[in-house]
């Protein structure tokens, strides 16, 4: 299995990940009518999910590989007096016991993985979770360009490791649709979105597209 390696965010162009997403701010208002509780931000990056869910009343834990990014949600949730649970660990191998959280959501995470990384995070996930508790992830899709010309450097069916600032040495799993089912197989899914990424520089136009999934924790016999 390819190493993990999380975002150089000393530097990304950090602008960009500190507004909470669309999908956020829906699921903050679906989840709290559901009754859910306990959250867990995988992979939250600088923190802009787990400070959103903290302020709608959820009681959010949060993981990255990142130390640059758990100790700058670690001074953001200190400045806005949110009880986040803030640290540094590694998605392969959450450090949470088995079935602590209602939901977990993950937006544009658990592709950095290869095949088996993501099995492997995916199963993780499903330890963590309660049963009948909610997902929402993101996967690059195999229609974006970067999958498409890279024929050549991928590592197996699906992965890429980018070569390009500042995510290089990272990997990218590409999935389609039979590829989400198959890994979602204890899950009942619920919504699928497969949309394009659309830069607004349309001279420098760079075909990126992604999936958006809600599930459901359904194993049978379990
Ligand atoms: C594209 S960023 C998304 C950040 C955040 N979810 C957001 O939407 O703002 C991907 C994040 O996944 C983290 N990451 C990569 N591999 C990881 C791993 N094995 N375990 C935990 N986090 C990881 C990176 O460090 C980075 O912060």
């Amino acid at each position: 299995m390819v190493q993990s390696k999380g975002w150089d965010w000393e530097n990304a162009n950090q602008s960009a990940w500190l507004k909470p997403t669309e999908d956020s701010y829906y699921l903050s208002q679906v989840w709290k009518e559901k009754g859910y509780s306990k959250l867990l931000d995988l992979g939250t990056g600088l923190g802009r999910h787990a400070v959103h869910f903290a302020k709608n009343g959820f009681d959010v834990s949060a993981v990255d590989i990142s130390d640059y990014g758990i100790r700058h949600l670690i001074s953001w949730a200190e400045n806005e007096k949110l009880p986040i649970k803030a640290v540094t660990g590694d998605m392969l191998h959450l450090p949470y016991p088995d079935k602590e959280f209602d939901c977990v959501f993950a937006y544009h995470v658990v592709s950095h993985s290869d095949t088996q990384g993501v099995e492997m995070i995916i199963s993780e996930i499903e330890r963590v979770l309660k049963r009948d508790g909610e997902i929402f992830l993101s996967f690059c899709s195999k229609e974006s360009i970067d999958f498409q010309e890279a024929q050549g450097d991928r590592i197996d069916g699906n992965t890429v490791i980018y070569q390009k600032e500042p995510e290089v040495g990272v990997p990218h799993f590409y999935a389609d649709l039979a590829d989400i089912i198959k890994l979602l197989h204890n899950f009942s899914i619920t919504k699928v979105r497969h949309t394009e990424y659309c830069s607004l520089d349309l001279h420098n136009r760079h075909k990126r597209m992604y999936y958006y999934v809600n599930a459901v924790y359904s194993p049978i016999g379990r």
